[in-house]
């Protein structure tokens, strides 16, 4: 049992999906800070590899296992190397994912099975495999990586905003068939993060400072945010501080979501008073 007065994961495992990079890096070392073990899953082996080697150098448990979210073979592989070298599962965040472009006509079908099956395929593997750990475990708890996308549309990114807005779905689901088992599911909504994904991102722009501006101007506290804001957000979900939210959605955006019309209509239209 965890005390109550701090969130921690003594004598846990947690799998991080994506745990190489980015947001899923904060998340697996804030994880073994707490107390955790810590089972990186991710394609990237040169990343991944690195981190969990720092962080046992730190004296933390952690270890890296070679994963494609989108292959369910490779992701049953990976979750049982990890429960088995870890003492079973409590823990899993699932933050592999990847960005494309396009609208429905200009998107290929190769890319629109890609996105989806990283994204959607990939939670699902993830849940799939945990799962019958966290029961032996008596309980456990998942907290899917959604995105602001998951409840609104960006430009020009139509197999994204369709994978983002299936894990709420996905979140719920686990949520409700598992409540009685003692396994909650979550989601977090980022908004713009400072990751490896934003950079590839604003690189495919002649000036990637503008769009990074771009995206400061739109989040009201002026400002995109760091990985680990969101690793703090998904621990807070994974530990028993928790222990009574199960199926929710949490924005971590800034206030990305919350002008109506966006930032340049608050500050021009109607209600505005013509300052800053
Ligand atoms: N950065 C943002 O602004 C932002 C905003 C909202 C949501 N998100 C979501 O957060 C999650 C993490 O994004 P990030 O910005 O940290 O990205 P990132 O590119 O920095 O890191 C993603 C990690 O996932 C891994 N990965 C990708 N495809 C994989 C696969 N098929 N199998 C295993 N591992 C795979 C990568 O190797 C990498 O380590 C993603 O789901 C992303 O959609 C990011």
């Amino acid at each position: 049992m965890q005390s109550t007065n701090s969130i921690h994961f003594a004598n846990r495992t947690a799998v991080v999906t994506g745990g190489a990079m980015g947001i899923g890096a904060a998340t697996a070392e804030l994880l073994c800070e707490l107390g955790a073990r810590v089972a990186i899953l991710d394609r990237s082996e040169e990343h991944g590899k690195d981190l969990a080697a720092r962080l046992v150098f730190a004296g933390h448990t952690a270890s890296f296992h070679a994963c494609d979210v989108a292959d369910a073979a490779s992701v049953e592989r990976a979750v049982e190397a990890a429960a088995g070298q870890h003492r079973g599962i409590h823990v899993l965040a699932a933050c592999a994912g990847i960005q494309r472009y396009g609208d429905v006509v200009s998107t290929s079908m190769e890319v629109w099975q890609e996105t989806l099956n990283i994204h959607v395929n990939g939670c699902f593997h993830a849940a799939r495999f945990v799962l019958p750990h966290m029961l032996a475990a008596g309980g456990g708890s998942m907290v899917l990586v959604g995105s602001v996308q998951s409840l609104a549309a960006v430009a020009n990114s139509a197999a994204y905003v369709t994978a983002k807005h299936a894990l709420t779905g996905l979140t719920q689901s686990i949520a409700l068939d598992f409540a009685d088992r003692n396994v909650r599911a979550n989601c977090v909504l980022p908004g713009t993060i400072d990751t490896p994904m934003v950079h590839w991102a604003a690189s495919l722009n002649p000036n990637p400072e503008s769009v990074f501006e771009a995206c400061r101007q739109a989040h009201p506290l002026g400002r995109i945010g760091r990985p680990e804001e969101v690793a703090r957000a998904i621990a807070f979900l994974a530990s028993d501080w928790a222990s009574f939210i199960t199926g929710a959605s949490l924005t971590v955006d800034g206030g990305l979501l919350v002008p109506v019309g966006g930032m340049a209509f608050q500050k021009g239209g109607t209600g505005s008073t013509g300052g800053s």
